[in-house]
Order: C-alpha cells, then structure tokens, then sequence
C-alpha cells in the first residue's frame, strides 16, 4: 500500500482585501440572492459568474414542489452564460446564500454537481475558474475549480 495527498489552498480574505473586481462579483452573488425562488429549502443562493470578454452572468436557486426538477445558483448562472456566450471562458464565480436568520457567516460551499458542470467548463477552454465563496466572516478563495473537485471524472476515457 503506498498514500499520497491532495492538497488544496485556500486564501481567506476578508471583503475589504478583495480587488475592487473580486468584491463586485461578490456583491453581485450577494444581491442575486434577492432572486431566489426558494419557497421549500428557504435557502437563498446567489451567483455571479464572470467571463473572460468582461461579460457577468447571474443566477440564484430556482426551486419546484417535484425537488430534483430546481437548480442550483452556480448552475442558473453557468448555463445561462453557456447558452449566450458558448465561445467564452468563465474565469471567476462568486457564491453567497443566506437563510431566514441572514448571510451565512461561514462561506457556502457549491454543490458535487456544480462542481462537476463548472470544472468541465474549465477543462473545455483549459481555463481555469477562479471561486469565491462568501460568509459574513470572510471570503475564501480559491484558483480553480478543480480544487474542490480532485480526483476527477473528466470524461476523457468516454469514446
Ligand atoms: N443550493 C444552491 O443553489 N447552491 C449550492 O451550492 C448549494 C445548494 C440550493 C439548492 C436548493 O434550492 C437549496 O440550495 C437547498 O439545497
């Protein structure tokens, strides 16, 4: 038997350290959260995924009464930005989610199946995507996605 480790970094920042683009796409994720259509989980998710031609997409959760029929937040703004900018790499998303009580104060982490649509956007423009994740006590930030997804099923042995 032989071990390895993965390693993964992650920078905590707090929202005044970001850069001026960083703290915006992080607003953005924030105010996104206003949008939710989240009658059942009462948990409201934002994000703002950022392309590399300047262009910002957004999304926030989007519920059903039949559960597996809504989406996450990632993933509203991830394929609207797919559907109208096909030929554009993300490079940056912001997540923020608060629940009836306010922001989260740790920063909210993406779902396994965003995580597994965003990576192959990064693997697809072999571009990575940077992820911000806000809490009320800071930003944890992140230089890709495939940080949070290792050991990954890239769909390279499909044929
Ligand atoms: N949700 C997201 O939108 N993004 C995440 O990263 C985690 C979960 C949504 C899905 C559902 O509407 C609600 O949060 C509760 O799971």
């Amino acid at each position: 038997m032989t071990e390895f480790n993965i390693n993964i970094s992650v920078q905590f920042y707090d929202m005044f350290e970001l850069s001026e683009s960083d703290r915006l796409l992080v607003e953005k994720a924030k105010a996104m959260t206003d949008t939710s259509y989240a009658p059942y989980s009462h948990f409201c998710v934002g994000a703002a995924l950022a392309l590399a031609d300047g262009q910002i997409f957004l999304g926030s959760n989007q519920e059903n009464a039949v559960f597996p029929v809504g989406l996450c937040a990632e993933r509203t703004a991830f394929f609207a930005a797919s559907a109208n900018a096909p030929e554009v790499a993300p490079v940056a998303i912001a997540i923020a989610a608060r629940n009836s009580e306010g922001f989260q104060s740790k920063p909210v982490t993406p779902c396994g199946a965003c995580r597994q649509a965003l990576l192959e956007a990064e693997m697809r423009f072999h571009q990575p995507i940077r992820v911000l994740l806000y809490g009320t006590e800071g930003v944890y930030v992140l230089p890709s996605m495939k940080s949070l997804l290792p050991l990954t099923f890239d769909g390279s042995e499909l044929i």
